[in-house]
């Protein structure tokens, strides 16, 4: 099915999921400017991921491109050996580069980019396509008590795959997309580490059961690239990931915008605090040593509820 909208003169953009995703003709990105940033602007808000296959970019216009949208960040942990540019973040197989878990982009940080510009600079012939899932799909499947249960919680996410679990960051379970209003499902199997308000154990099980529902085939999308093909999503309602069965090269180049604090309910629950000193998982020490630096999450919504033992005198 291919759809064409009056507004968006000679631009095409073709479905190619039900879930989300659409390959897009009609825009030269090399020299897009407000305009054409505004008409992705619109497709991106219905389609969540767009490709754009042969536009061929240089650095400069990549970087152009993604100005449109907004301030860029240098990856905040990973450093590019090869380019002179921080803002662009380069991923080669051939150096182990390969993100084969379901994921955000870097919701470790406490704002998380808006959206990432990808080009696909070296592709194998077969194999290493890209999947995304619609999170606001997978909430709206949520059955009502999960959705309810959801709501009101928050997780630590950190950067351990990169090595720096000291950088941490808290979000809600359930963000509010900022432009759509839609309700999120915003936990990754990548950085997401522990449930703020539960124990280890029932912290896993809720967590195993939202990153392992998010993957389901019905709300996702599987690319095929070709080199030079431009995607961009919005990171702010989807999670992705590299099916890692390719041989030889793969090279991507990715520019990110600058992000936004991701908002949900607030907290209805203090966070998890410890009944006894000692016998702590790795994952119960980490958050205590976040809730103790002083960046805890918001006050929870029910005023009267006392500080949990052990974090009396905190702020929270
Ligand atoms: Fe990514």
């Amino acid at each position: 099915m291919t759809s064409i909208d009056d507004t968006r003169i000679g631009v095409e953009a073709t479905p190619l999921a039900a879930a989300l995703g659409a390959e897009v003709r009609g825009i030269d990105l090399g020299t897009a400017g407000p305009s054409e940033a505004t008409t992705i602007t619109s497709l991106l808000l219905e389609h969540k991921v767009l490709f754009f296959p042969g536009q061929d970019l240089t650095l400069d216009e990549h970087l152009a491109l993604a100005r449109q949208f907004g301030p860029l960040e240098a990856h905040p942990n990973l450093k590019n050996p090869n380019l002179d540019h921080p803002e662009i973040f380069e991923l080669a197989a051939s150096a182990g580069g390969v993100a084969d878990e379901w994921h955000t982009d870097l919701t470790f940080l406490p704002s998380p980019s808006v959206m990432s510009v990808l080009n696909m600079v070296t592709c194998p012939d077969i194999g290493g396509d890209t999947m995304w899932t619609n999170l606001v799909m997978a909430y709206e499947a949520l059955s009502d008590p999960i959705k309810d249960l959801c709501n009101g919680l928050t997780a630590l996410h950190d950067a351990h795959p990169h090595g720096r679990s000291d950088k941490m960051a808290v979000h809600p379970v359930v963000r509010r997309h900022p432009e759509t209003g839609d309700k999120v499902l915003y936990v990754n199997q990548h950085f997401t580490r522990r449930i703020v308000e539960m124990s280890h154990a029932e912290s896993e099980a809720l967590l195993g059961l939202l990153t392992a529902w998010v993957t389901q085939p019905r709300f996702t999308v599987r690319y095929r690239w070709t080199q030079g093909t431009i995607a961009m999503w919005d990171n702010r309602c989807t999670q992705h990931t590299v099916l890692n069965d390719f041989e030889g090269e793969r090279i991507i180049q990715r520019a990110t915008v600058t992000g936004d604090v991701p908002e949900g309910e607030p907290p209805r629950w203090s966070p998890w605090s410890p009944d006894k000193i000692g016998a702590l998982t790795r994952h119960d020490r980490q958050l205590l040593r976040y809730l103790r630096s002083g960046t805890e999450p918001p006050p929870v919504a029910t005023q009267d509820t006392e500080p949990p033992p052990g974090l009396a005198g905190q702020q929270h």
